[in-house]
């Protein structure tokens, strides 16, 4: 069976783009592939969380993952800092990577431009990091958002020349995969193009179904149809993706049928968004809830992943070390 792994930086609670957008596609691929999800808590360091936040916030993912449907006996879930076996990988992958290519990485140089105090060499170092959490199951898909293309370009481009400076054919290049035909962008209710926690314009998992109706209801519109037939405005378009992910394809063509011959009103079109919104949300956010209470349970699913995925890497070490010279 193919392998599959996939990994979220614990910086805040799971939101909708999260859910369409990766989380849905890993709990319909534990069905068919191999897989192993974890939380990426090495990769939040780049922004300095608090320690005392840092175990909590791991937790907190992992609840969430959990109550989104991911079944640990179908596919593990590890935090990333159990697994001590990646730094090692991480090191040799870094001794063939280069300073111009890390450089020229477009997430890199933006974050360096928001924390110019604070460009650091882990920051630097993000892509390769990221290739050690993937190549170290020798994983073939990865579920991950478009943001993260060019990180998974690097991720192929260490498999690579891996395999061409030793001679083998050890990693498979990784691609990334998207679950439906498309990647799923979902937008944000501000009227910017992608909700993010950095945009602060999230529908949060957790959000009761006050919060999300009074959320949506605020979402930015226009002036309403003006001419039969006529194309959506982004703002318009945004809430029918909405529509799109979260309702049903009836529901859907009526409000389509109603843009187009101009009796559209948007109260109505958002009051449904919300119910439909809040239909896939409050299933998850009461286990969220009950699972959060359980940390004893949560430790112990985390404990098994992190043993997994240990094996996982430790079989791929033990090959690496040999190709490269060392003792296994
Ligand atoms: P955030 O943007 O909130 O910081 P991350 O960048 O940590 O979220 O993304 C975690 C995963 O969720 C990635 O695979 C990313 O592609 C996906 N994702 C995040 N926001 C969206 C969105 N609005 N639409 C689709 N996928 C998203
Ligand atoms: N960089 C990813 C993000 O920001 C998180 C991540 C770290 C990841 N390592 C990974 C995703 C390995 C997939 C595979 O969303």
């Amino acid at each position: 069976m193919e392998k599959v792994v996939s990994g979220i930086r614990p910086t805040g609670n799971l939101h909708l783009g999260n859910y369409f957008g990766a989380v849905k596609s890993f709990v319909k691929m534990q069905e068919e592939y191999d897989c192993m999800f974890f939380i990426a808590d090495w990769h939040s360091l780049t922004t300095r969380p608090k320690p005392e936040d840092i175990q909590q916030s791991a937790r907190i993912i992992l609840a969430e993952y959990l109550a989104c449907g991911i079944d640990p006996q179908k596919a593990p879930i590890y935090v990333q800092s159990d697994v001590k076996e990646t730094l090692e990988l991480y090191l040799f992958l870094n001794m063939n990577t280069y300073i111009g290519e890390l450089g020229r990485v477009t997430t890199f140089k933006e974050k360096a431009r928001q924390q110019p105090d604070n460009v650091n060499a882990g920051l630097f170092t993000y892509p390769t990091l990221m290739a050690a959490d993937i190549l170290q199951h020798r994983a073939k898909k990865v579920p991950v958002g478009k943001d993260q293309e060019q990180n998974m370009e690097m991720a192929r481009k260490c498999a690579r020349r891996f395999n061409h400076i030793y001679g083998v054919e050890f990693f498979p290049e990784p691609q990334n995969f998207y679950f439906s035909e498309k990647a799923v962008k979902v937008p944000g209710l501000d009227g910017s193009g992608k909700m993010g926690k950095s945009e602060g314009n999230c529908i949060y998992l957790h959000d009761d179904d006050k919060t999300i109706s009074k959320k949506v209801m605020r979402a930015v519109t226009d002036m309403g149809p003006q001419t039969p037939n006529s194309p959506r405005p982004e703002v318009i378009e945004n809430l029918f993706t909405f529509l799109r992910i979260c309702s049903t394809e009836e529901t859907f063509k009526f409000f389509d049928e109603k843009w187009n011959d101009c009796t559209l009103r948007y109260g109505d079109l958002k009051k449904q968004i919300a119910e439909d919104i809040c239909k896939t949300v409050a299933p998850i956010r009461e286990r969220i809830t009950e699972y959060t209470s359980n940390t004893d349970l949560l430790d112990r699913i985390a404990r098994e992943g992190a043993e997994r995925a240990r094996e996982s890497a430790l079989a791929t070490l033990r090959e690496v070390r040999k190709i490269i010279g060392f003792r296994s």
